[in-house]
């Protein structure tokens, strides 16, 4: 990604543009879209900024651009006394203490909808790859040790007719589902309130302790919040059928990540798929320490259009602030 419209403002802005921080790299269509309208301070380094760096650098700031990565606790806010604006390039936005946004008046956006169907295909790469057992075969394969063909070599559990639980089942939830409709699943779900969308899809709705119980698959789609905090701990781990599988495509935090490590160890599940992790980008070493485990670094939303599609939402929000419309995605209650 090129970054030669991005200015580093070394002064204070002598214009009466917005000040808008960007905190990681963005495409270059992004700048190209906002670079008239805001003063921008864009980190185009590859590192994040620690917390001591991001609240230097919202101090003097009017406008966010901000990802699911960053911490935008009440500290950073609180940092940036002028901050009117934030707008998220992700539909999570857990990451963002929204009593003090609420407090302070600021509207924030986030990425609905355009994501929805790249992370969906991702749910099912992860639940295939650790059904199936792709990346620890293909290691072992890599590593010299096939001799030969054998009739009980990695096998795996089966999907075509298999039952999938969802816990969450929002937009994101529902294109799992649809996509297992293909594979002839029963679908169940856990969710706080019925879902129409998921019914129709011939989905029961469960218990979560019902749904841990039945299901040969489970796929964690829930938003992260205090109450979904360790969701999955070692009693629900417990509660799960030996040869299941549990995909993680949502947050870290939801699973308790060493209760998962010792449930794997111990077989007490099958195998499990995580493309979120708590306290990511650092993964517990156990769980690296685990054969049934496929791990990759939160890419469920990583596709050029997805991604591309997400960053100029975000910048269309803070275009549409900037003029004064009404924000298009905004995040409900704020
Ligand atoms: C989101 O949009 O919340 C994702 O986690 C970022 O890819």
């Amino acid at each position: 990604m090129s970054n030669q419209d991005s200015n580093a403002l070394s002064k204070e802005p002598q214009s009466s543009k917005p000040r808008l921080l960007i905190t990681r790299r963005v495409f270059p269509a992004v700048l190209d879209a906002l670079n008239e309208h805001f003063e921008i301070k864009h980190n185009d380094a590859d590192e994040p900024w620690g917390p001591e760096q991001m609240r230097a650098n919202i101090a003097p700031m009017d406008a966010l651009y901000t990802v699911a990565t960053d911490r935008i606790d009440a500290a950073v806010i609180a940092a940036a006394p002028q901050l009117r604006m934030i707008a998220t390039g992700s539909v999570g936005y857990n990451h963002i203490d929204l009593g003090s946004c609420r407090e302070r008046g600021i509207p924030v956006t986030n990425t609905p909808d355009v994501l929805t169907e790249a992370t969906a295909d991702m749910a099912w790469a992860l639940l295939m790859a650790t059904a199936r057992r792709v990346t620890e075969s293909e290691r072992w394969l890599r590593a010299g040790s096939w001799k030969g063909w054998a009739w009980d070599q990695f096998l795996g559990a089966d999907l075509y007719g298999a039952t999938l639980g969802i816990v969450g089942m929002g937009r994101i939830g529902c294109a799992i589902a649809r996509r297992a409709q293909g594979f002839s699943m029963r679908i169940c779900y856990h969710n706080r309130s019925e879902s129409a969308q998921a019914d129709a899809l011939g989905a029961s709705r469960l218990s979560l302790e019902e749904l841990l119980a039945t299901a040969d698959h489970v796929m964690l789609v829930l938003p992260y919040s205090q109450a979904t905090h360790h969701v999955i701990g070692a009693g629900q781990l417990q509660g799960m059928k030996s040869t299941a599988t549990l995909i993680n495509i949502a947050r870290g935090g939801i699973v308790d990540d060493a209760a998962l490590a010792d449930a794997l160890k111990q077989g007490r599940i099958a195998a499990a798929g995580l493309d979120v992790f708590e306290g990511e980008p650092t993964v517990h070493p156990a769980l690296l320490a685990c054969d049934n485990i496929v791990l990759t670094p939160h890419i469920g939303s990583a596709t050029l259009s997805s991604r591309l599609g997400m960053a100029m939402l975000a910048a269309r929000n803070l275009l549409a602030w900037r003029s004064g419309s009404p924000l298009l995605t905004p995040v409900p209650g704020l």
